[in-house]
């Protein structure tokens, strides 16, 4: 059986994990596929750091475009981040070579991600992106193979592991912003700037992708009202829990008879409620069909494991010959939705 071949594109936390899960569980994902899939070759900006794990089987390349555009790569993983610059520049080579991308890019995805399922389609190869969107949760999948009979009416959730960690951590322990936003970013679920976290733009970054799935429109990153979470105080967690309600930062896309709302911003939710009890740097997802009704998705959806899980996924679809347009309709086919007034940002 001819083996899947992957180029990593990036070994920071979500990299490591990626070939963890392939060393550990190699003979598994074989069964499961009905192929072999194997890593040809990695690279990332240092060569030198220890990241315990082994990469000597692994051939290196310092540029993840030419890593992209290797014979022996079928897949590329990008795990780079950024909205441009290397990681972009890789996806494209890997499109237009018509190889499979499977990423982790909220933000790339959030901008181009038109482009580059335009790019994909036309090349018959596969984008896919189950690991940029609230970890490990399979809200992607969900939406666009499970819940596909449906029109869906509205979409939301908590979408970032670090902003839930932190309000967590500031209700039980009293500690304050700074100190709680270095632990997650110790922990590995924070993005490279945490600005893009706490400020709540990885959040709509993933919110503006799940509404394109759900609503066949292009992604529209612009079109959502965004406030983060700096400016919420010990305060304002106290008098919340005093009348029962905690802070979330919580998204919802609709689509109105005006045109698509998308927000994302603080929130109080009834403490009882599911997404009232969500703690640390779990994520759920509210998916509401015609058909179906409410379904709610809920899990990490940050850091090494979680991510590497989502990753995966997409990488065994990809070997066993599961295919379907990147944002669940052809990408010629989506239009953009008007925006509705009062969710403009
Ligand atoms: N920084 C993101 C989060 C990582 O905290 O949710 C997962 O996208």
């Amino acid at each position: 059986n001819t083996p899947l071949r992957l180029g990593l594109a990036g070994l920071g936390t979500v990299g490591v994990g990626v070939v963890k899960i392939l060393q550990r569980h190699g003979a598994m994902l074989e069964a499961r596929c009905g192929r072999p899939v194997r890593i040809s070759a990695v690279s990332a900006r240092s060569r030198a750091r220890d990241r315990g794990v082994d990469l000597s089987a692994y051939a290196w390349e310092d540029d993840p475009v030419a890593l992209a555009r290797r014979e022996d790569v079928d897949v590329l993983v990008e795990m780079i981040g950024g909205e441009d610059g290397p990681a972009k520049a890789a996806a494209v080579a890997a499109l237009s070579a018509g190889k499979h991308v499977v990423t982790a890019n909220k933000a790339m995805l959030a901008r181009h991600g038109q482009e580059l399922a335009e790019l994909a389609e036309a090349a018959g190869a596969a984008l896919r992106f189950e690991a940029a969107v609230a970890g490990g949760i399979p809200v992607v999948k969900a939406l666009t193979e499970g819940l596909a009979a449906n029109r869906v009416e509205r979409v939301m959730g908590v979408m970032n592991g670090t902003c839930n960690y932190i309000l967590t951590q500031m209700e039980r322990t009293g500690a304050d912003y700074a100190e709680v936003l270095a632990e997650a970013q110790r922990l590995g679920y924070a993005e490279a700037d945490p600005a893009f976290d706490v400020g709540g733009v990885d959040a709509a970054h993933k919110l503006a992708l799940l509404a394109a799935a759900a609503f066949g429109t292009r992604v529209d990153f612009e079109g959502v009202a965004i406030e983060g979470i700096e400016r919420i105080s010990l305060a304002d967690i106290r008098a919340a829990r005093d009348m029962g309600y905690r802070i979330k930062l919580l998204g919802v896309a609709r689509m109105t008879e005006d045109g698509l709302e998308q927000r994302m911003t603080p929130c109080l939710v009834p403490a009882a409620s599911a997404l009232g009890q969500l703690d640390g740097v779990t994520n759920a997802v509210v998916l509401e069909g015609d058909f179906v009704g409410q379904t709610v998705f809920e899990g990490p959806g940050a850091g090494e494991g979680p991510t590497a899980s989502a990753i995966m996924a997409d990488v065994m679809d990809i070997a066993a010959g599961v295919r379907r347009p990147v944002f669940g309709a052809p990408a010629a086919r989506l239009t953009a939705a008007p925006r509705a007034m009062d969710a403009t940002p």
